[in-house]
Parts: structure tokens; C-alpha cells; sequence
């Protein structure tokens, strides 16, 4: 039978993406507790070319088998292997009250409720731009954890990109003095502006291509920053950057999402060195699972190679992000500059994949 270490080496051969026999593992953990693709993944929190990658091999060694329903089920090899290799199937305690953010939402029901019935016509997510938005119970998690760090109240507050409408929630929570949107996509701009118009929100919405210079009059301005950057390093790098270099100085915070289902633990070592080392900010949360995305029209559609169980509807809200919250230094330094790279939005551990146009 296959070793741990030659299926990793395998999939690292077959995705690019460095995976290890400890990857693997996890993926049959996660696959000996759900028959669900989707849910693989959001319990093994690999990248999702990665685990796609490994559920074929599984089946080729006749580890699996995929029902006509696309469902994952183990043959008695594969339980015999599990056995062998001392797997377990995945264990998960998260609480059920706070979704394992650690945010009492029951105080905030009030701004939930106003939230969904002021966003109710938002604009639906479209993959021109990597989009897809993150559920109520998580855009209103955002607002509490960024109140209770003491980065939101009476504060200028910056959001690059917004189609989670992280804007018109903090503008409806009333704790910003002054809520900047710079969005690419004209629909959301037009939407955040007409919404900010409408209530009488301190929300200013324009358009904006992160790969552009900043606005002159943006730069060292915002006491907070809060973005969900598409996850190339290059995106990473320039979003991070973006956003840093808008903030007034020492002691200011940033927000955002980084996912390990688009970011293997290679590329959050990369760019966790560039915060450190090239920005020079302090890390000081990473909150676990605390982003779940609402799922995309667009998903199947685009999904990378044609694996056939993947080619079936999400039942959960699978994909998740962890929440950074970075704290600027007195030597914090972002990116003011042009920066054009090639792409920003695709590499070998993206959903999308890389040779296939969006
Ligand atoms: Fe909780």
C-alpha cells in the first residue's frame, strides 16, 4: 500500500503546490468524518487543488469510492488504511453560539437586523473580480471586533474593496467618524454611495484599482484599515501595503482575510515575512475560521480541473477565512507606489484554475 509520503509527493508533482504526508493526513481525517467534497475541505483546510488532487489518488488506490450522488465513501481498504496509518476521523468542538469568532452577537441583533433588510437588493457576486461575500453573522463580527479593539469608534476608517459591505455596516453601527470605500467594481461603488445617500451614512464610496497609485490625500489618514484580498502574494503584498501606508502612523490597526483553502502554509509563511520583516508591523491576531463566505453563483463554473466529484452543490458555507489584525509600528512602512504585477487573483492554489480564463 502507498505511504502517506508518496500520495504528498504525488500531489505536490500533480498541483505544484508543496503538500506534506502530515496534508494528507489531515485530508483523510477530514474525509473519514464527512461524505461531503465541500466539507473536506473545510475540515482538512488545505488548498482546495490539493485535496481535490488527493481524492482522485484516493479513489485510484480504491481508498474511496464516489457515489452517483458525488458523494466521498470509504471502501474497506480504505478503512483498513485509515486503521493502519493510526487516522482518525476529524474531531470538531467549535461553539455553536459565536461560529468560534468569540463574539457575542446576541448584543448586536438589533444592527444585524438593520443590516439585512438595508442590503437586501446587494449586488451579486461575480468573478470578474474574485468576489464573494462573506455571511451577516460575520460582516457584524467584523464591526464588534474591531469596537471592542478599540479600532472603530470615533475613528477614520478605510475599506479597500467592499463587496461585503463592511462600510455600510460600520456606517449603521454609528461608531466611524468617516467610513472610505476604494472599489473596483462600479456596481458596488454606485450601490455603497446610493445606500450611504439614502441613510445618512458618513460613507464615501469611489472607484479604484489596488494596483493604482493611492489618492495623495488618503496616504497616512485612516486610523483603521480593513480589506479580504484576493491571496497571490503579490495580492497579499499590494493590498497590505495599500492599506498601511493609508494609516496616520504608530498604533494603528489592519484588518483582513487569509484562507488556507487559496494559501497553503507556504505562502503564509511568505507573506507573514513580508508584514514582519517588510512592513515591519506586529501580528496580533489570527482568528481561526472567524470569516464564512456565502456561496458564489459562480462556483462550479469555474472550478479548476474537471475532477467529476467536485461538480456538486456546496450544502454548507465551506469556505472561510482566518482574520488577521495587524498593529503598525513606528517604523511601519506600506506600499504608496504604481505596482502592476501580471496577475493578481489566480496562482496553483487557486479554486479558479490558472490556465483557464475567468
Ligand atoms: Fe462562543
Amino acid at each position: 500500500m502507498k505511504k502517506l509520503q508518496e500520495i504528498a509527493e504525488e500531489i505536490s508533482r500533480n498541483t505544484g503546490v508543496v503538500t506534506s504526508a502530515k496534508d494528507v493526513e489531515k485530508i483523510l481525517s477530514a474525509s473519514a468524518s464527512t461524505n461531503h467534497f465541500w466539507e473536506i475541505i473545510t475540515l482538512s483546510q488545505k488548498p482546495f487543488p490539493v485535496v481535490a488532487e488527493a481524492v482522485e489518488i484516493l479513489r485510484k488506490e480504491g481508498f474511496v469510492a464516489v457515489t452517483e450522488e458525488k458523494e466521498i465513501k470509504f471502501t474497506e481498504k480504505g478503512m483498513e488504511y485509515l486503521k493502519e496509518q493510526n487516522i482518525f476521523p476529524k474531531r470538531t468542538y467549535t461553539c455553536p453560539h459565536c461560529e468560534g469568532r468569540g463574539i457575542n452577537l446576541s448584543l448586536l441583533s438589533d444592527l444585524i437586523k438593520k443590516f439585512d433588510e438595508v442590503t437586501e437588493d446587494r449586488p451579486k457576486a461575480i468573478s470578474d473580480y474574485d468576489q464573494g461575500f462573506v455571511t451577516t453573522n460575520t460582516t457584524i463580527a467584523r464591526i464588534a471586533l474591531m469596537a471592542e479593539r478599540g479600532d472603530l469608534e470615533g475613528k477614520k476608517l478605510f475599506v479597500l474593496g467592499d463587496d461585503d459591505l463592511v462600510s455600510i455596516a460600520a456606517g449603521l453601527s454609528q461608531m466611524p467618524k468617516e467610513i472610505v470605500v476604494l472599489e473596483i467594481d462600479d456596481r458596488l461603488v454606485d450601490y455603497i454611495n446610493r445606500k450611504a445617500k439614502e441613510l445618512n451614512l458618513p460613507i464615501e464610496a469611489m472607484k479604484y484599482d489596488f494596483r493604482d497609485k493611492l489618492p495623495e490625500k488618503y496616504i497616512g489618514y485612516f486610523d483603521t484599515f480593513i480589506t479580504d484580498p484576493p491571496e497571490t502574494v503579490d495580492a497579499l503584498e499590494l493590498t497590505i501595503g495599500r492599506g498601511i501606508s493609508t494609516l496616520k502612523g504608530e498604533g494603528c490597526a489592519g484588518y483582513f482575510g487569509v484562507t488556507l483553502i487559496e494559501a497553503s502554509l507556504e505562502k503564509w509563511n511568505i507573506f507573514q515575512q513580508i508584514l514582519t520583516s517588510k512592513f515591519k508591523v506586529a501580528i496580533t491576531d489570527i482568528i481561526y475560521d472567524f470569516s464564512h463566505y456565502v456561496n458564489w453563483d459562480y462556483l462550479l463554473t469555474t472550478v479548476g480541473k474537471p475532477y467529476d466529484f467536485v461538480q456538486v452543490e456546496p450544502k454548507l458555507n465551506w469556505y472561510r477565512s482566518s482574520m488577521y489584525r495587524i498593529e503598525t509600528l513606528k517604523d511601519s512602512k506600506g506600499i504608496e507606489n504604481v505596482y502592476k504585477p501580471v496577475e493578481i487573483y489566480v496562482d496553483e492554489e487557486a479554486i479558479i484554475y490558472k490556465g483557464e480564463k475567468k
